[in-house]
């Protein structure tokens, strides 16, 4: 019933979608993560399944039932994991938006072994790969690339730059020093760069931030 209630904008279309954190194991049972809760990128994938949409979703370990409509959801721990899910289904989509906050590092010195407590460890960090910025570099022609940019300060221009410098066609920005929304939050406030323009979502629920934001992309690129 669900499905009758939105128009089919995005009728055929293959969307990939990311969301939530991934985490970084330092050994069996601890790791180091990012601040994410998942619902933005699950709410976006609702949306665009109920418009039609064929929504493949790679999802970090978040506490969410799946999105109504979406098929295909891949579950991922590390950033590493879900550079090779999105890899493997990034080729043949249509619009990829990378929600999830992905680790920045991993660490270098795992231990396969439980570290005993008193045997405090030194982590040792090193880079992951910037999965958005590699679609950015192999972005084929008619494919649609969407970020989002986690700031606490000098947004607009932070956000610019991740634009550019991942060869982004959209980029939606967080204002995460906020208590009042994001992470954890059921609601979000948010602005879009793309080419120039600049357009603003007030606060409100992340279902209808999500719908903002779809009806945004197809009015800009459809
Ligand atoms: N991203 C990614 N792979 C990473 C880091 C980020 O694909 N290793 C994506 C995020 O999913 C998001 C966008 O890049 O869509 C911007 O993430 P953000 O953390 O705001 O920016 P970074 O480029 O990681 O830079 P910084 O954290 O230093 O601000
Ligand atoms: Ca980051």
């Amino acid at each position: 019933a669900e499905y009758l209630l939105c128009k089919k904008d995005f009728h055929n279309k293959k969307v990939l979608i990311s969301a939530g954190p991934t985490i970084e194991k330092i050994d069996p049972v601890r790791f180091i993560s990012n601040r994410s809760s998942g619902k933005m990128g699950y709410e976006l994938s609702r949306e665009f399944a109920c418009r039609g949409a064929e929504v493949t979703l790679v999802s970090g370990p978040v506490n969410l039932p799946p999105p109504s409509l979406v098929k295909k959801i891949i579950s991922v721990e590390s950033a590493i994991d879900m550079e090779k899910a999105i890899a493997t289904h990034s080729e043949n989509s249509d619009i990829i938006i990378m929600t999830a906050a992905v680790s920045d590092f991993r660490i270098k010195n795992y231990s396969t072994q439980k570290i005993k407590k008193d045997n405090i460890p030194t982590l040792v960090l090193e880079k992951n790969p910037d999965i958005l910025k590699e679609l950015g570099k192999k972005k084929s022609k008619n494919q649609i690339l969407i970020g989002f940019a986690a700031e606490t300060q000098n947004h607009k221009e932070n956000a610019i730059k991740k634009l550019k410098e991942k060869n982004l066609d959209m980029i939606i920005v967080n204002d995460v020093s906020r208590k009042d929304i994001g992470f954890e939050s059921d609601e979000n406030e948010i602005i879009v760069y793309s080419d120039g323009e600049e357009y603003r979502l007030e606060k409100n629920n992340k279902r209808i931030i999500a719908a903002g934001i779809v009806d945004y992309i197809y009015n800009k690129f459809f």
